[in-house]
């Protein structure tokens, strides 16, 4: 009986796990979060666009802003400027007369429903968004990887609905040279134009392919076409091309629908088709990928997609507040929107390697993101790194702020480098069975590591700087004269060199593993070429910079440091941090320093490990009450419940390893550990074909503010044995599929353990392996 107990509630918790996704977590003030319809790694991201000033990924959930388009291409979480939002349609329910349709952007915008608590009248779950406009139009939103499916369902009044397609403003109002035809016997439209990348120099082409179809009626042309240039539309026209290389003007098509003969309600369905290629492949990815038009079904398959995606990891809920298990699956579910699965859609040249894209930027995802990803989904990460090398091969260097087929501008290094790390370190023994090739990886790491790109500014690194001097000096300048963040960037070289060293004693290269860890070895401040150290106050970039500098990428960072004071920025060879430190009462106190007087920065990736790292002095307990201390103050499941930017899905996947009580250390087999906010979570890994349990016993549920409370871990067992640490996990249990049980206390004083193996290790008490 016990056993199909087990099997009963493994199968209600498989279900759906989906519905605990709330799509809307992080879409306004400032977490640009996308709340629209993907796919897993999806390249069409559809979603409705705003005029808000943060509209990033098109969206913002504040309702006094209006709805602009719905179009089919963005990122999620990101800063710099719009990027994407692309081809947005536009319901039209009524104009007097096809010419006096408002096309122009600003004057066909318009307002939300809202709903009696100041909402807008949204909804999203995991491949499907709608809403209804004030118009009285509600539209639905769905995808396939390259294909959007649109539903727009006009009112009784609508006896000539309309739809315009905009082929020239995405998120940017950048478009060049734009070209739109209407092929009147159909309907069809396709176009394309080019556009200007959100965070780099460079520009990129993109084209559509728009069908449409009644919804319970068959038509077989619209009653009336034309395209359309800024606010005025000219039918019968079939084509516009125009030739320009700045930005003039909007243009697009228009279409009128006979209105339903069944229903009140006239519904049309929008095919969209997107491609990088051509608008003739756009046609043929979605002719091929939803050939029926088929809505409903759409949805059911992306969501069992997500729901196969997202049961992989499993929590018990008993005793654990509904919000908790929310902001969980909310936050794992960010963590596959980006990068996007582009293969098939690289202009630049031709491969059958898969192609990812979106990587925006690996400096943000490549400290929790790809560890969580390790975890349960080895394949897609396999994929990823592929992909990567494929563009090493091609362009010399790994990814590293790529997004829409260009490169961008690099924030701390070259942090493909950690990413390939972590993926060899976790999988080099099943790389081959994913056509990763092991050669390959290390050429691509060497690349970065040894070679100096004509512009590190967009991928790789400094290089030649980097190996003569093992710092980027302050005084040696940049390309077109900028000295920005050399101190981050030596930090995050020393990550990068670290990760390689990792792989080297993998493949058994004794010398480069000696090489590579002596470069890992750096640490920070300002420095100039001849060896001096450069003055630096203490609180520079922090919340507390009495000159209030903004340390973000602008011409008026000329100091060293991104995203992060000298406070925070801590490397990964903790152990010798805590001695350069004074030990570890001094390392507890600067500890302590950091967070009371606000120099943790939650909104930027470099202070991410910083609450964890009393485990490094055995003071796991502190680590434990400090990181859930931070998840109580700044994460929730209301539309501004992160604390910045989700960076891609880097925000959250931090949330995710907190509330499943670990913390990752990329490119090592080491997990910092802490109790788990649920009784009991599981993993299971394909892969492996196993499940790895992690038990909570003597669970009381989680304190509100994150203080006190019975949740510290006393001692640790692995299948039944004592294991050495309070403290970490190695990666073996995850491979063997093992039962990792935690015995919690109230004591905060609780130690890693008995001895020196209690502690974490670090690149200077022995490394990671
Ligand atoms: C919505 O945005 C407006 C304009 O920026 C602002 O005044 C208002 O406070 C915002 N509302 C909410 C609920 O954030
Ligand atoms: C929404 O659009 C209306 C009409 O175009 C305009 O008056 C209003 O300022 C817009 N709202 C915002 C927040 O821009
Ligand atoms: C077109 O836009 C103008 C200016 O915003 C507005 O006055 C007019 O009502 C709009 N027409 C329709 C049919 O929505
Ligand atoms: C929009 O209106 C329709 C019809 O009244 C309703 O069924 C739906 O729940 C509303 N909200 C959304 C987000 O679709
Ligand atoms: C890739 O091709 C696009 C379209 O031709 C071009 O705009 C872009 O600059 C290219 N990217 C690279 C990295 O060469
Ligand atoms: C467009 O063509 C249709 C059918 O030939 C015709 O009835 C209509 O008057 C034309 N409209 C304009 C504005 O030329
Ligand atoms: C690896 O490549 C082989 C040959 O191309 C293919 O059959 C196999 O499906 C690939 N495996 C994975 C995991 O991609
Ligand atoms: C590295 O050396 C170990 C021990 O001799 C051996 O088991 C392993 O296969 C070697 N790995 C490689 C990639 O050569
Ligand atoms: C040295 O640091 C100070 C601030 O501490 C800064 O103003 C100055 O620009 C730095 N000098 C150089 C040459 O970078
Ligand atoms: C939710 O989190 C945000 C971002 O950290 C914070 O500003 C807000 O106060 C929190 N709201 C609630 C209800 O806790
Ligand atoms: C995975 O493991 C289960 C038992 O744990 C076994 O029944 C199943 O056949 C395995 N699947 C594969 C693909 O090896
Ligand atoms: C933990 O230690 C501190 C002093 O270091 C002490 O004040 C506190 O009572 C101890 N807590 C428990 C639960 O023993």
């Amino acid at each position: 009986m016990a056993l199909w107990l087990v099997l009963l509630s493994a199968l209600f918790l498989l279900a759906d796990s989906a519905s605990f996704v709330n799509v809307f977590i992080g879409t306004t003030n400032g977490g640009h979060v996308f709340p629209g319809a993907t796919l897993p790694h999806g390249m069409v991201k559809v979603g409705l666009d705003t005029d808000s000033p943060g509209n990033q990924a098109g969206y913002d959930a504040n309702a006094t802003f209006n709805a602009t388009g719905f179009s089919q291409l963005h990122d999620s979480g990101t800063g710099g400027g719009t990027s994407l939002s692309n081809f947005k349609l536009w319901p039209l329910p009524e104009c007097k007369s096809f010419a006096s349709c408002n096309t122009s952007m600003s004057v066909r915008k318009t307002l939300r429903k809202v709903l009696p608590d100041g909402s807008p009248d949204d909804a999203g779950s995991p491949g499907y968004f709608a809403t209804n406009l004030s118009t009285g139009v509600q539209v639905e939103l769905t995808a396939s990887r390259r294909t959007a499916l649109h539903r727009y369902t006009f009112p009784p009044s609508s006896r000539e609905p309309r739809i315009v397609v905009d082929i020239t403003n995405d998120g940017l109002t950048s478009n060049t040279e734009p070209v739109v035809n209407v092929n009147t016997a159909t309907g069809r439209v396709t176009g394309g134009a080019r556009f200007a990348s959100s965070f780099g120099p460079g520009r990129y082409n993109v084209y559509t392919c728009v069908d449409f179809k009644g919804d319970g009626y068959d038509f077989k042309a619209p009653t009336e076409y034309g395209v359309w240039l800024e606010n005025a539309p000219v039918q019968n026209s079939t084509q516009l091309i125009q030739l320009y290389s700045g930005f003039l003007s909007e243009m697009g098509a228009l279409l009128t629908f006979p209105p339903s003969p069944n229903s009140i309600h006239t519904t049309i369905l929008a095919r969209v088709g997107v491609s990088f290629i051509s608008s003739d492949q756009a046609c043929a990815n979605a002719e091929s990928e939803i050939p029926n038009f088929d809505f409903d079904e759409t949805v059911t398959t992306a969501r069992e997609i997500w729901n196969e995606l997202l049961s992989r990891i499993q929590v018990d809920t008993q005793g654990v507040d509904k919000e908790i298990t929310e902001l969980f699956y909310s936050s794992l579910y960010r963590t596959h929107i980006s990068p996007a699965d582009y293969t098939g859609e690289n202009p630049n040249w031709s491969s059958t390697e898969p192609y990812y894209d979106s990587f925006y930027c690996n400096w943000d995802t490549y400290r929790t993101l790809y560890p969580l990803m390790s975890l349960h989904d080895p394949e897609v990460f396999a994929r990823i790194v592929r992909g990567m090398i494929n563009i090493q091969q091609h362009e010399g260097w790994l990814p590293e702020c790529r997004g829409a087929t260009v490169q961008q501008f690099i924030q701390g290094g070259s942090n493909g480098d950690p990413i390939l790390g972590e993926f060899f370190v976790k999988f080099h023994e099943h790389a081959s069975a994913l056509n990763v090739s092991a050669g390959d990886l290390y050429t691509a790491l060497l690349a970065d590591a040894e070679e100096q790109p004509p512009n590190w500014n967009l991928q790789g690194r400094q290089a030649t700087v980097w190996k003569q001097y093992n710092f980027i000096p302050s005084d040696i300048y940049g390309p077109g004269g900028t000295a920005t963040k050399q101190v981050s960037r030596t930090l995050e070289h020393s990550f990068g060199d670290f990760a390689i060293s990792q792989v080297a004693r993998i493949l058994n290269k004794t010398d480069d593993t000696t090489k590579y860890q002596a470069r890992a070895g750096n640490f920070i401040n300002p420095r100039f070429a001849d060896g001096q150290w450069n003055y630096t106050d203490p609180r520079h970039c922090s919340v507390n910079d009495p000159l209030l500098s903004t340390c973000y990428l602008d011409a008026t960072n000329r100091d060293g440091f991104y995203e992060s004071s000298p406070m925070v920025y801590v490397p990964q060879d903790t152990a010798k941090l805590i001695l350069l430190q004074g030990g570890n009462e001094s390392f507890i106190n600067r500890l302590n320093l950091i967070f009371d007087q606000n120099y943790f920065d939650v909104t930027d990736e470099p202070s991410q490990q910083i609450p964890f790292m009393y485990h490094y002095v055995n003071r796991p307990g502190l680590s434990t009450q400090r990181s859930r201390m931070i998840l109580a103050e700044s994460y929730n499941t209301t539309v501004n419940g992160l604390p910045g930017n989700d960076d891609s899905g880097a925000m959250g996947s931090y949330a995710v390893f907190y509330l499943m009580g670990m913390y990752p250390l990329p490119a090592t087999r080491q997990f910092l550990l802490a109790s788990p906010y649920f009784p009991k979570v599981t993993f299971h890994n394909l892969l492996f074909n196993t499940t790895t349990t992690i038990i909570a016993n003597n669970f009381r549920g989680n304190p509100q503010n994150g203080m006190g409370g019975t949740v510290f871990v006393k001692s640790v067992t692995i299948d039944g044995q004592p294991w050495h640490s309070n403290c970490y996990l190695d990666w073996d249990v995850f491979v063997n599929g093992s039962t990792i049980e935690l015995e919690l206390t109230s004591d905060i004083n609780t130690t890693c353990g008995e001895g020196p193996e209690g502690l974490p290790p670090s690149l200077s008490t022995g490394g990671y392996i």
